[in-house]
């Protein structure tokens, strides 16, 4: 698949097949992360894989009860080591870097699965105490991403997405990027050079 593609047709999955993810494709997946950029190339980012069931039921409960994530046959956990990011880069390195970090990170497996069939979503909204003691995650691990992954029993349709007129300016706030773009508001706008301004 072209990368424009991958980005386009990736959807957020939330329904899973009792099916296991075969061990070369999560090697790839978890090789994605390694090669996403990270602030000064720290890479202290850490990526803790849940398969066993018991544990599932207990981070999808941590997830405010989102309990489809269990049915993902194994679940990546995106955490920061904020005591190294906060060492070099101090309150920056905390509030921003380390989510930033992750959040590449994520991104780069959640393609990468894609690309290989599978499914996958992005949860952000959990108890973050609860699934540290799930993890036995040391003080200074903080959790920002899990990832339940699997093959999706469907695929949903794109969910809206707001045109590039109204996201993108030109020098200022405000100022008009795109006199014209071609393409459609459901799907990808291609932009050609001449095109602009
Ligand atoms: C920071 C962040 C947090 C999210 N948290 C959740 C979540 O807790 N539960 C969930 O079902 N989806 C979550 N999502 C997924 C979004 O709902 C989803 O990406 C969005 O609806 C767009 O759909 P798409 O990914 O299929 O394009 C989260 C996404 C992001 C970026």
């Amino acid at each position: 698949m072209d990368i424009l593609d991958v980005i386009t047709s990736r959807r957020s999955i939330r329904s899973f097949l009792n099916k296991p993810v075969e061990e070369e494709k999560l090697v790839k997946i978890l090789d994605s992360a390694r090669w996403a950029p990270t602030a000064g190339n720290t890479q202290e980012c850490r990526f803790i894989v849940v398969k066993e069931q018991a544990a599932r039921m207990q981070i999808a409960e941590a997830c405010l009860g989102q309990f489809w994530i269990a049915s993902a046959p194994l679940l990546i956990i995106v955490c920061a080591k904020m005591d190294i990011i906060g060492a070099i880069y101090g309150e920056i390195g905390r509030k921003s870097f380390a989510f930033m970090d992750s959040a590449l990170a994520a991104q780069n497996m959640m393609l990468m699965a894609h690309s290989l069939g599978l499914g996958s979503c992005m949860v952000a909204s959990f108890e973050e105490e609860y699934v540290k003691r799930v993890l036995s995650l040391p003080e200074e691990v903080k959790p920002l991403a899990i990832i339940p992954i699997g093959y999706p029993t469907q695929i949903p349709k794109p969910p809206y997405r707001k045109n590039l007129e109204s996201v993108v300016f030109f020098e200022q706030y405000g100022k008009m990027w795109i006199k014209h773009v071609s393409g459609t508001m459901s799907g990808p706008a291609f932009l050609k050079r001449e095109e602009l301004l």
